[in-house]
């Protein structure tokens, strides 16, 4: 089904009102917390809890490719997760290969790029190989980009970068003098997104949980109260609302960012004067 064309008139309305506000995030990363918690206040049980998030997993990725994301990057099993119950870790593990399978024909179909980012080694064999299929099959769309981040964990993923230098070091291919923030980013499994710029968690904890350490050094964060399976396109638009309305300073003043808009806007009415000028010599 093409989201476009079953998205409803008010919605639409809603996008759009959004997108004139201001600047949307690039990259959207989410920590959807609180199946569990949402699961047993409803006296059901957990398991509930994983299916009914699915369904959030849906409306969100279809509103994010409809309003115009760029990347969606979602916390779906961190690398601590296998600590849990032998029975749950298998009910998530179903619950991600159903997904895969039902979705990924829509997905597709509506220009969705799918990415995995984790120890993926460590998952089922069927899901490795549903992961890759879905990667492969939707690497050239180029729509939403969407990354699940599968047995992910943001020190794994740091150990690893410096392993991976360091091997490389140990070749003669770099020089440590050659090690700088973004020659460390691009041996990331995030090499190849935006940083995030907004992170949201669901269900009211305050923490980052080991997700995307090193990529949220300037990504600004909404916290919820609202568990996951409630979490839906209306609290999502609130959220992004939320956004455009924070200035992002990356260390500068206020005062020096108003200078550089400032600047700008001086040097393109400057170069309309010259135009002008010139048209009339
Ligand atoms: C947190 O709830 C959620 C998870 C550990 C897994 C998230 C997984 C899904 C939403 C379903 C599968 C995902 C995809 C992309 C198909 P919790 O169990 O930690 O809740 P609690 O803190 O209330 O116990």
């Amino acid at each position: 089904m093409d989201w476009k064309i079953e998205q409803i008139i008010e919605d639409k309305q809603v996008q759009q009102e959004l997108r004139e506000k201001g600047k949307l995030p690039r990259h959207v990363a989410i920590i959807m917390d609180g199946n569990g918690r949402w699961a047993l206040e409803k006296g059901l049980t957990r398991t509930e809890g994983h299916k009914e998030g699915i369904e959030s997993v849906r409306d969100i990725v279809k509103a994010s490719s409809l309003i115009g994301i760029e990347c969606l990057t979602l916390y779906a099993f961190s690398i601590e997760n296998w600590k849990r119950p032998v029975h749950e870790v298998g009910i998530l593990m179903k619950l991600l290969e159903h997904y895969l399978k039902s979705e990924l024909d829509e997905l597709h179909e509506n220009n969705v790029r799918i990415k995995a980012i984790g120890k993926l080694n460590s998952l089922p064999k069927v899901v490795q190989k549903l992961l890759h299929k879905a990667m492969t099959l939707t690497s050239n769309n180029t729509g939403l980009t969407l990354t699940l981040a599968l047995s992910y964990g943001g020190r794994w993923d740091i150990v690893r970068a410096v392993q991976l230098i360091s091997l490389d070091v140990r070749r003669g291919k770099v020089s440590p003098e050659d090690i700088s923030d973004e020659m460390f980013s691009s041996y990331l499994s995030t090499k190849d997104l935006p940083d995030p710029d907004y992170l949201i968690r669901t269900s009211g904890e305050m923490r980052l949980s080991n997700f995307l350490l090193w990529e949220m050094a300037y990504g600004e964060i909404f916290i919820t109260d609202n568990y996951w399976p409630e979490f839906r396109r209306d609290l999502f638009y609130q959220a992004l609302e939320s956004y455009m309305t924070r200035e992002r300073r990356f260390g500068k003043t206020s005062q020096q960012l108003s200078d550089n808009e400032k600047g700008s806007k001086d040097s393109y009415l400057q170069r309309v004067i010259n135009v002008v000028k010139k048209g009339n010599r």
